[in-house]
């Protein structure tokens, strides 16, 4: 497969010269997984879209929609000015990391007790946690992350030999994880618990209460608490948590995306915020890594950041109208788990079938793609009891418009409620069969029944 792309792109390569390396690989690449997403794309590259099912690509967290212009012009000029071609302080521009810190007081409470010392700017979120790690966990440390976990967090840990260790959410507790069997996971080795809040994938939005207590049970066992808050504008009912309002920088270190809140993923921003001791340290691998964050759209947004306000409040509350129609649309014999953020994490109806084949099915022939549960968690012998959990599928709801959402629906209309019986004795059937094999006509109308 990888000789057939070269030979395309090299017009000479034949897939025997590449398909076999003269030197080994590292056992931390060869023991992380490939990135799923590529794999949602092939399906939805097998479906043939009509003018009445375009496809619904509500498979990955992008933003549907560009900045607002002012700051496309503002990147555009500080692209092409001369004072952006060097590099700029490993840890990012200063008066950005100052405005910054100026925000976070808007979002998180005026006593936010952040500063430009506290911040590190990178290039994106996942270069944030990444950098994080690579400060404080050697290989052979563990790091607590909740299943079913954002799949890069878990393929860095791999990456490095640090062990993911997965602590269970569950779909009664609205996917939020347990402070006490979190607890029950810590050991010697234990480095740190990572949170995301609003999750990826689940879209659960862990409460203020919620995140004191994992803080306070860092502090306990001197762990570090990280949280990826990457979704964090997209809470809109009060603060995202007081964290920052109280003695915060022994154990807490927060990540952040402007990816999301700001629409532009492909320009590279992130940031940490932790104690300045951590800041140092960190400091030294984004030296490493990245020398310096990407320029121009650190210069664009310093001046900006403040005025971006209602355009990141705008493109909240529309996420949270899409959020609000999608489940008004979802067939009734799906069930929504928990949503936030992004994302709508949801189980499908069908007994003894998992999520990876419905997905599949999803994609390739009604050309709704989307990313099944097995891809953010580790590939499990699903048993008889284990079904119900291979059931969860991610919706992302960011990056397709109402009118694409309604889509699903008008496919709905086409259900006729009077073959109820009909899709009972289906789902009694996949129970039994344990396959979709022969069943291609009814699908669609199943699915989205
Ligand atoms: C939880 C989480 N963290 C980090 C990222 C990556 O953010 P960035 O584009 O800033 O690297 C994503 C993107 O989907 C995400 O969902």
């Amino acid at each position: 497969m990888r000789g057939t792309w070269c030979a395309a792109l090299s017009g000479q390569f034949v897939a025997m010269n590449v398909s076999r390396l003269a030197f080994k690989l590292s056992r931390g690449v060869l023991n992380t997984i490939t990135p799923p997403i590529p794999t949602a794309y092939q399906w939805a590259s097998l479906y043939s879209p009509t003018a009445a099912r375009p496809l619904l690509d509500m498979s990955q967290g992008v933003p549907g929609t560009p900045p607002p212009e002012v700051l496309r012009t503002a990147l555009g000029m500080a692209a092409s000015s001369p004072t952006s071609f060097g590099y700029c302080p490993a840890e990012g521009e200063p008066l950005l990391r100052k405005a910054l810190a100026d925000e976070m007081k808007v979002i998180y409470g005026s006593d936010a007790d952040v500063t430009a010392e506290d911040i590190a700017l990178t290039a994106g979120c996942n270069m944030a946690f990444f950098a994080t790690i690579m400060s404080l966990a050697d290989a052979g440390d563990e790091v607590i992350l909740p299943v079913p976990w954002y799949f890069n967090h878990q393929m860095d840990l791999t990456l490095l030999g640090i062990k993911p260790v997965p602590l269970q959410t569950l779909p009664e507790d609205g996917f939020s994880p347990s402070v006490e069997r979190c607890r029950s996971l810590i050991t010697p080795r234990t480095k740190a618990i990572s949170l995301v809040t609003p999750n990826n994938p689940t879209g659960a939005t862990y409460s203020p209460a919620l995140l004191a207590s994992f803080l306070n049970l860092a502090a306990e066992h001197n762990v570090a608490l990280i949280v990826d808050e990457t979704y964090r504008d997209f809470v809109l009912d009060g603060v995202p948590h007081r964290l920052f309002s109280g003695p915060w920088r022994n154990n807490f270190i927060h990540l952040f995306s402007f990816s999301k809140s700001y629409c532009l993923p492909g320009h590279r921003l992130g940031a940490i915020v932790a104690s300045p001791l951590l800041i140092k340290q960190i400091r030294t691998v984004l030296d490493c890594l990245q020398i310096c964050p990407p320029r121009p759209i650190q210069i664009a947004l310093t001046q900006l950041l403040p005025t971006l306000r209602p355009f990141v409040r705008e493109t909240a509350m529309a996420i949270r109208a899409r959020h609000e129609l999608f489940r008004r649309v979802l067939p009734k014999r799906w069930t929504v788990g928990a949503q936030g953020g992004y994302f709508a994490f949801v189980k499908h109806p069908f007994v003894g079938v998992s999520s990876l084949e419905v997905s599949k099915r999803l994609a390739t022939e009604l050309g709704v793609v989307s990313l099944p549960s097995a891809f953010f968690c580790e590939e499990e012998d699903v048993g008889e009891a284990g079904w119900d959990k291979a059931r969860w599928i991610r919706f992302s709801v960011a990056n397709v418009d109402d009118e694409k959402v309604k889509k699903i629906l008008s496919v709905r209309d086409q259900y006729d409620p009077v073959n109820s019986t009909l899709i009972a004795w289906q789902l009694d059937y996949f129970r039994h069969a344990r396959s979709f094999t022969g069943m291609t006509t009814a699908f669609s109308r199943l699915l989205l029944a």
